[in-house]
Parts: structure tokens; C-alpha cells; sequence
């Protein structure tokens, strides 16, 4: 029994670093990833453009020297702007190395670590699995980081119940595609913030990075996908994408 508990206790740590770890480094690298694309050319276009104004500014101006150094402006700001492009595929990810796969496997692989999602709150997990559903053809890490994320926030919604900390996974699908829900037992969305839940860094917890769902739906969105929240009849809410299904 002690043993079970210092066990949850360990994996409880692991996963909060592994959070923190994922959280920072997300953030830092896009931050540096910014800064070292633009320190360079920005540096450089301060020097050509002081450089410019003394050789205009001058009894008689060295306008052919001058015009030389605005071509060199120009041409560090382009840089700047490819280099912000780089950064941006890299957060989009081209190069997606996508396979054939179920969805339900995907959800069984990551299992131990929603696990992990549920025990800090002390809450529930339930997988409904339906008898059979079509391939999807997709990233498998990336997919299971959406899930992570909607779990995630799934479990942060329903430890403000009291009573009932439940989220239920349930996959259900047709020739066309294949649709994964889950659903908490949190007290759902505000009507007034519904819209803005998938904007970048929009987050209403005190150390939300607000990048969960903004991320999901770039990921989604570049598997041919949709994304979207509804709320639950009987209270709570519900996430849940759409993946086409693979051809046959
Ligand atoms: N299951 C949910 N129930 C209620 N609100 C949610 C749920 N999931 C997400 N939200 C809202 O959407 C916001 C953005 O979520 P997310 O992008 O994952 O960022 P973060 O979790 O860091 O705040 C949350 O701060 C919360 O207000
Ligand atoms: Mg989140």
C-alpha cells in the first residue's frame, strides 16, 4: 500500500517536471529560436542606417555610397524575414512522418501517463473503445500530444467538482472518418470565452501557458482535420476532433 503511494508519489513528480521540462522549453526555444533570427539583422541594419545618415548628412552627400547601403538594408531585412519563416516551419512541423494507425492503440500507448493526468486530482479515467474504426493516416506523437493536452485540461476542469472527477475518452467513426471526444465532468465553458479558446497564449489559469488547444488545432487542422468544444447537456464539456479516415 505505502509502496503504491510512494510509487504515484515518484511518477506524480516525474510527470509534473516533464510538464514544467515541455511548458519552458516550448516557450524558450520559440523565444531564442526569435531572437537569434533577428539579433544579427537587426544589429546590422543599425549600423548601415547610422552609416547612411552620416554619408548624407554632409556638406556634400555620398548619395552613391548612401544608396549602397540602403541595398544592404534591404537585404538584411529579408534575411530577418526568412528567418522568422524558418522558425515558423519549424513550430509547423512540414516534415510530419505520417502511418497508417488506430486510434484506439494510440490512446492505449499514452494510457499510463493520462493515468498519471487522473491521479493528481484523483479523478477517473474511462476509455470507451468501439468494436472497429477505420485507419487514420497521421503523426502519431503529434496526435498523441492532442490528446495529452485535451486530457489534460480535462482534468484541470473537473478538479474544480467536488464530487465527480471523471473524463471519458470515446472514439466512434464511419467510412469517412473518425471522430475522438472527451468529455469532463468541469463546469464547462463560459458562453462569452467559447470563442477564444483556440487563440495562442489565451488561458484563464494562473500558470496556463494558454498554447494547449492553440497547438491541437494547428496539429488537427494539418491532418485535413477539425477541432472544436460543445458543451454537455448534463453539465461539463466536451472536446473533440475529426480525423479523416485513411483511403483504403
Ligand atoms: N475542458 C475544459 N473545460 C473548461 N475550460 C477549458 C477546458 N479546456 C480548456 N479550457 C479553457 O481554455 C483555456 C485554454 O486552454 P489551453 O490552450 O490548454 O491553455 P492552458 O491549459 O494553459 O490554460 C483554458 O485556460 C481554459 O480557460
Ligand atoms: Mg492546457
Amino acid at each position: 500500500m505505502n509502496e503504491d503511494k510512494a510509487k504515484s508519489a515518484a511518477s506524480e513528480t516525474m510527470l509534473n517536471q516533464l510538464m514544467e521540462i515541455a511548458r519552458v522549453s516550448a516557450l524558450a526555444e520559440m523565444a531564442s529560436g526569435i531572437a537569434h533570427e533577428l539579433n544579427q539583422p537587426l544589429g546590422a541594419i543599425a549600423t548601415f542606417s547610422q552609416a547612411g545618415e552620416r554619408m548624407l548628412n554632409r556638406a556634400e552627400p555620398l548619395v552613391s555610397r548612401a544608396l549602397d547601403v540602403f541595398h544592404q538594408i534591404n537585404h538584411e531585412a529579408l534575411g530577418a524575414g526568412e528567418g522568422i519563416r524558418r522558425i515558423r516551419r519549424l513550430f509547423d512541423q512540414e516534415e510530419a512522418t505520417r502511418v497508417r494507425s488506430q486510434v484506439p492503440t494510440l490512446v492505449a500507448e499514452l494510457q499510463p501517463l493520462l493515468e498519471m493526468l487522473a491521479s493528481r486530482v484523483e479523478g477517473q479515467l474511462q476509455v470507451d473503445v468501439p468494436a472497429a474504426l477505420p485507419d487514420v493516416f497521421i503523426d502519431r506523437l503529434r496526435i498523441q500530444h492532442v490528446l495529452f493536452a485535451l486530457v489534460q485540461n480535462a482534468f484541470e476542469a473537473s478538479a474544480q467538482n467536488p464530487d465527480t472527477r471523471l473524463v471519458r475518452i470515446a472514439m466512434d467513426g464511419d467510412r469517412y472518418a473518425v471522430q475522438t471526444s472527451i468529455t469532463d465532468s468541469g463546469p464547462g465553458v463560459p458562453a462569452d470565452i467559447q470563442d477564444q479558446l483556440f487563440r495562442p497564449f489565451f488561458t484563464t489559469k494562473p500558470r496556463g501557458t494558454g498554447l494547449g488547444l492553440a497547438s491541437s488545432r494547428a496539429i488537427i487542422e494539418a491532418h485535413e482535420g477539425t477541432i472544436g468544444f460543445e458543451d454537455v447537456p448534463s453539465g461539463g464539456g466536451r472536446f473533440w476532433f475529426r480525423l479523416p479516415a485513411a483511403a483504403v
